[in-house]
């Protein structure tokens, strides 16, 4: 049985969580609209026409919720800042009321010991920016500099812990070219010129957090997946090397000044010699303080010729009767540790931290208690399976569990729950699960 303390004493211990799934009050309070609430207002976008106007009403609750991170032990609250909730129309007049609210919720933690993590970016675009292009436009950088400066002055004082973006693949590729997040775009000719002005967001925006904070602790996160070929043959592992570069590799590498990864993938040539990316190598290039991991899962990939551009598919964990959890997520703590290792791998990746991880499942509320012994276990595997990458000698300071309490899981609304605490979305109530407990219990020892 793994204990806290096997880590050592210095190990963080947090529970991460962002703006759009949480807070709510998303008009309210000089808040301009973001593309998740733009996106989650047509119809057919969220599963059941879920909503994110109040969410969880994080705005309301933060005490009440920063005091349940407190009592489940956890000594860091990872969550993001609302671009629009600071900047309504993304760029111009500054919401005061929007400032306000985080340096209360940053109050908040410190005052409880708790150390805030703050995102810049996850996923909430100001619609008034989307309307010039969003991530495809190369006017976003600008913008982003704007907001990160604004940010950076405003709180740089009180918070050390700062990151980019939350996973750029996942909000480039879910978002811009397979439609089904927010702002619904398609194709590579949208795809292309966001994963370009993301790139450039990442190491622009670590620049001017070093430049304008003293002393800061600057990360951006990944999620990463460990690709598995379906089989030996070439056409396979061909695939599943395509799949690699874009799931694992499109965005650490031009942070690690060696550009995009386009030698293993033809397609990533054409893009990068028609946007000319090798010209912005430094450009892209920042030396994080840390890098944070997100996993939820290893991918199988299977060549499949009729798949039009990347020419794979994955085979799921469900066909391979595989454990999976409610998302269909195959459950694979080998390929936790494998994924890690990969990305210790990177000469200039001084620090590890898991900045997500967690997992649905389809939780009961029963006499104001739910069970959920699956997430349990999850945890446990996973856990077992960070310690053994951290005995391998790998520089993993930190752990965040995904995530505090069920929230609004983005396409799939409030349909999937990865919470240690269960919100009932129609009274709000936080009820702590079993597995917020067994989480309690873990930190004691
Ligand atoms: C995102 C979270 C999301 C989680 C579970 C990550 O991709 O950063 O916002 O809720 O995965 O899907």
């Amino acid at each position: 049985m793994i204990k806290a303390s096997d880590f050592g004493p210095d190990f963080l211990w947090g529970v991460a969580g962002a703006a759009a799934q949480v807070e709510g009050a998303a008009l309210e309070y000089g808040k301009g609209p973001s593309i998740w609430d733009t996106f989650s207002a047509k119809n057919g976008k969220i599963k059941k026409g879920n909503k994110l106007a109040i969410a969880c009403d994080f705005y309301h609750k933060y005490v009440e919720d920063i005091a349940l991170v407190k009592f489940l032990g956890f000594k860091v609250f990872r969550f993001s800042i609302a671009w629009a909730r600071i900047l309504p129309f993304g760029n111009g007049g500054i919401n005061q009321e929007g400032i306000r609210f985080y340096h209360n919720v940053i109050d908040e933690c410190l005052s409880n010991g708790i150390s805030p993590y703050v995102t810049l970016y996850h996923w909430d675009l100001p619609q008034a920016l989307e309307n010039e292009g969003g991530w495809t436009s190369f006017t976003i950088n600008e913008a982003f500099n704007h907001f990160v400066r604004i940010c950076a002055k405003e709180y740089g004082d009180k918070v050390k812990n700062w990151i980019v973006l939350n996973e750029p693949f996942g909000y480039t590729s879910l978002g811009y070219m397979l439609g089904v997040h927010a702002p619904g775009k398609t194709g590579l000719s949208n795809f292309f010129p966001a994963i370009l002005h993301t790139a450039l967001a990442q190491a622009d925006g670590g620049k001017i957090l070093r430049s304008e904070i003293s002393n800061a602790n600057i990360g951006t996160t990944y999620s990463c997946s460990e690709i598995i070929p379906n089989t030996q043959s070439d056409n396979d592992l061909l695939a599943a090397k395509r799949i690699d570069c874009l799931m694992n590799r499109l965005f650490v590498e031009p942070a690690q000044g060696l550009g995009f990864p386009t030698g293993d993938w033809d397609v990533l040539e054409k893009f990068q010699i028609e946007y000319g990316t090798w010209r912005l190598k430094e450009r892209m290039k920042f030396d994080f303080d840390f890098i944070g991991l997100q996993n939820y899962f290893p991918l199988t990939i299977k060549y499949n010729a009729f798949i039009p551009v990347i020419q794979a598919w994955e085979v799921k964990a469900k066909t391979r009767k595989k454990p999976h959890t409610a998302m269909g997520w195959e459950v694979n703590a080998d390929s936790f540790f494998n994924i890690i290792k990969q990305f210790a791998a990177y000469p200039n990746i001084k620090n590890i931290m898991i900045t997500e991880n967690g997992a649905a499942y389809h939780d009961k509320l029963v006499n104001d208690s739910i069970v959920d012994v699956e997430r349990i276990e999850y945890f446990k595997l996973y856990l077992a399976a960070l310690l053994r990458a951290k005995h391998e000698g790998i520089n993993i300071t930190g752990y965040m569990a995904w995530t505090l309490m069920d929230n609004f899981e983005w396409a799939e609304g409030f349909n999937a729950r990865f919470g240690l605490v269960h919100t009932d979305f129609k009274t709000l109530k936080r009820t702590i699960k079993y597995s917020g407990y067994w989480w309690q219990e873990f930190l004691d020892n």
